[in-house]
Formats: structure tokens, sequence, C-alpha cells
């Protein structure tokens, strides 16, 4: 039919009265995620009997009056509008590339750069395949050294990102990533999974591995240790940084000479640029360093709980390393996915306290009962064992990670 006169004018209307109707309802759900994505038809090339909510068009943005509360913080640091497509298994995989398959062969990139840190040897695993065709994952490296952007999307085998998963252990995902919006459906693994942007089951989060182990302090009962919590590394200034809570009255009032140790240095490329410009952010500083200097990290191990404060990104290479040492891990970070939360029952081993409860951190440690911390360290041991002790540990146990996504639907891959 075609369109002429006065009708065409009605329908459009008529298109935008449904996509008022459409925002209304949305807004009345309740639902207050931050970017809301929406499937309209577009005036005036559909005609009116296509105009429901189906197709997506534009990105539309909650405004403040949204009601409920919102789950994004804004101006908080870790806490980013959502920006990554809605992805989930049903939506964005293709069950049958793997089929048939014992395990799930993986096809890995050598661009934007190869394999790095515990994925380094993958080419001498049994998942690794030099097939594309074989492949049911394919795995992209983001971490390069290279200044110019990262474009996964051209890849050669790209195909709109179905079965890709994206690897990164960059502090924050705009260092170096591509456009959220720009994935398709690839998944992401990295150490910077957040809960306000992840996609549950979707994204994998991973850990760092440690720098340092010390398995000979393993044995060493928790009562029986020289020192009651410790931390030592760096301290970071500013204002709106990851990590300058480590420099908050209430991270370093902690540290009471004694059972409790918390040793931070100032000294830091960005931190000393900083201080040059502004050297009030400085305060206390040097009387902070002359503390880190007493003390030997190795030795600050010998402790019942190693807090696992977090860095520049909530997460931290202390993890691993504090459960190396069989102590109990601390973390205090906001928003963060605990590494390999699918496979791991964290709550069985560590603690975790949010940065505006610090204050709480070690009246809340002083309290636990010691059968509770026998429990627990011996729980954290198991978990390190089996989880993360060594890099070999840490590719098998991203591969669970990833096989539990598929809750079952290949009966081989579910022998976790
Ligand atoms: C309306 O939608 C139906 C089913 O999706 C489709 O077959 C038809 O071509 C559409 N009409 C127009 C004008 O787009
Ligand atoms: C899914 O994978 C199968 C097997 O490799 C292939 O035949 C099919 O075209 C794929 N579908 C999509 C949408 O890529
Ligand atoms: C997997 O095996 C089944 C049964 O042997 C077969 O029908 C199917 O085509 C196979 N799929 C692929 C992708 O090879
Ligand atoms: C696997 O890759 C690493 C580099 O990532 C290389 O050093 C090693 O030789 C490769 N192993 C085999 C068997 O090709
Ligand atoms: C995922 O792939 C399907 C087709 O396989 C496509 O229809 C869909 O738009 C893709 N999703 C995203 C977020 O790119
Ligand atoms: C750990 O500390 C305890 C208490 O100070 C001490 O007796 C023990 O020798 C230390 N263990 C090691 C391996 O350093």
């Amino acid at each position: 039919m075609m369109l002429q006169g006065t009708v065409r004018p009605a329908i459009c209307l008529f298109i935008v009265l449904t996509i008022l109707a459409c925002i209304s309802t949305y807004y009345r759900m309740n639902i207050s995620t931050k970017v809301i994505q929406f499937q309209c038809p577009v005036c005036p090339s559909v005609k009116a009997e296509n105009a429901t909510c189906v197709h997506t068009v534009k990105t539309v943005e909650v405004p403040k009056r949204c009601p409920g509360v919102p789950w994004f913080a804004q101006g908080k640091v870790w806490h980013y509008p959502p920006r990554f497509p809605l992805c989930t298994m049903d939506t964005c995989f293709n069950y049958s590339r793997c089929d048939n398959m014992s395990e799930p062969l993986v096809y890995t990139y050598d661009l934007p750069s190869p394999p790095l840190r515990y994925f380094s040897r993958i080419n001498e695993s049994k998942y690794w395949t030099d097939d594309p065709e074989k492949a049911c994952l394919f795995f992209v490296f983001l971490d390069t050294q290279s200044q110019k952007p990262v474009r996964p999307y051209e890849l050669p085998y790209w195909n709109g990102g179905l079965n890709h998963v994206l690897i990164t252990f960059a502090d924050e995902w705009a260092d170096k990533n591509p456009p959220g919006d720009t994935i398709g459906n690839a998944s992401i693994m990295g150490s910077i999974v957040y809960q306000t942007t992840s996609r549950p089951d979707f994204d994998i989060s991973l850990p760092l591995q440690g720098k340092m182990h010390i398995p000979e302090l393993q044995s060493v009962h928790p009562l029986q240790r020289k020192y009651f919590a410790t931390f030592r590394g760096t301290r970071y200034l500013g204002e709106n940084r990851g990590g300058v809570f480590r420099s908050w009255d209430s991270f370093r009032e902690m540290h009471n000479g004694e059972d409790v140790v918390v040793a931070t240095s100032c000294r830091q490329v960005t931190n000393d640029g900083l201080r040059k410009a502004r050297p009030e952010l400085g305060v206390n500083c040097d009387e902070d360093g002359e503390v880190h200097a007493k003390y030997n990290f190795r030795d600050l191990m010998n402790t019942t709980f190693g807090l696992a404060p977090a860095g520049r990104a909530p997460t931290s290479f202390r993890l691993i390393e504090v459960m190396s040492a069989g102590a109990i891990p601390v973390l205090i970070n906001d928003n963060f996915v605990k590494p390999f939360d699918t496979l791991i029952r964290w709550h069985e081993c560590l603690m975790i306290f949010p940065t505006s409860q610090m204050r709480r951190v070690i009246p809340a440690l002083r309290a636990i009962r010691v059968e509770d911390l026998v429990k627990r360290q011996e729980n954290c041991l198991r978990i390190y064992n089996e989880f993360l002790k060594d890099d070999d540990t840490l590719l098998e146990t991203s591969m669970r990670a990833l096989k539990e996504r598929f809750m079952g639907v290949f009966p081989n891959f579910a022998q976790l």
C-alpha cells in the first residue's frame, strides 16, 4: 500500500505514541539500570502494524527520577555504568560449535597479543587446537603492548564475537580495551570483573597469579603465628583514584606496631608526580615509609590474617600470596566479583569488607572463634591447592569455570 497525504503523518504519530508507551511501561517496571536498550521500529519506514517494542534502535538514559535505588553508584570508584551487550549463554553462544567434544577446544589468536600469564602454555594443553574450524571457544588476549586501539571485531574468525572469550588483566577496562558496546557476543574473562557490569554466568572473574608463594608457612597453626593481621604495600595518593582508601585514616590506623602491621609506602611513579604538584597530598608519607622499611614481606606472612586491600583495581596479587602462606585472606574492596566465584566456596575461607567499613575490620577479626579460624585456614589451603597454586592449576581452573557455564549441555564437560 502506498502511504500518502494525511495517512503518513497519522501513522508516524501512532508509532511515536507507541514508543512513548513502551518507555513509560519500562519505567513502571521499576528497573533502574543506567542504560536500557529499546527495540522499536523507526518512523517512517515501517508500517504501523509492526510498531511494537522489538528491535534495537536507540539507547535511552534512565532519568534521575527513575523510581527505586540505582544499583549503579555514580561517582564511586569502580562503579561504572553498564556498557556491555546484554548477553547470556542462551542468546550469545553457538552450542553447535562444541558438539561431540570430550573437552572444549580452544583456538587462540596471537593478535592483539599472544596468550599471556597462566594462559601462555595453553598450546601444550589438551584444550588447544590450531584449527579454527574445530574450535568451541576462541580466546582473544587484549593486554597488548602496542599503542594501537584494539579492534577484536577485525579478527578473522570473529563472527560477531560468537564463542569468543576476551581475556584481560588491565587495571581498568578503558586502559586498552575496545568500547564495551563493540564486543558483540563475546564474553569477558578477566581480573576486572565488577558486580555492576558483569553478565552473570557469562563473564568470569580471574585472579592475579601470586608473585610469591610461601608454602613453608602453611603448616603454622593460626594461633601460633607471629602476627594477627598484616599488610605491606603501596599507598595511593589523590582523590578519586582506585586504591586511595589506603591513605585514609581508617586504613592506616589499623596498624598498632605489635600484632597488627599495616606498612605502606608512597613511593610510586604517579604518587611522586602528585606529591610534586600538591605536597599536601603526601601527608604522613614519610612516617609511613619508615614503618614500611622496618618490615619484611615474607616475615609478615607468618600471620593469622593477611589483608588483601584493593590496589588500583579491586583485585590484588595478595589474595593468592596470602593463601600460599596458610594465612586467611581479608579482602577490602568494592563492587568486586571474586575470582572463579561459580566454582569456589569463598565464604568458607575469606573475609571481605567494603572500603566504607574499614574500622570494623580488626574488631570483627578478633571476634572470630578459634574453631572457626582453624576451619577457615584448612578451607583456604584446600582452595589454594585445588584451584590456585600454580600456573597449570590456574589454567585448569579457568577452563573449569568456562565448562561450568554449559551447565550439563555437554555431558563430557560436566566433569568439573
Ligand atoms: C511486519 O512484520 C512481519 C513479521 O515480523 C513481517 O513479515 C512484515 O514484512 C513486516 N512488515 C513491514 C512493513 O515491515
Ligand atoms: C553454529 O555452529 C554451527 C557448527 O559449527 C554452524 O554450522 C552454524 O552456522 C553456526 N551458527 C552461527 C549463527 O554462527
Ligand atoms: C555429533 O554427533 C552426532 C551423533 O553422532 C551427530 O549426529 C552430529 O552431526 C555431530 N555433530 C557435529 C557438529 O559433528
Ligand atoms: C607454546 O607457546 C609458548 C609461547 O607462548 C612457546 O614458548 C612454546 O614453545 C609453545 N609450545 C609448543 C609445544 O609449541
Ligand atoms: C549475538 O549473535 C546473534 C546471532 O548469532 C545476533 O543476532 C545478536 O545480535 C548478537 N548479539 C550481540 C549483543 O551482538
Ligand atoms: C612463625 O611465628 C611463630 C611465632 O612467632 C614462630 O614460633 C615460628 O617459628 C614462625 N614460623 C616460621 C616458619 O617462620
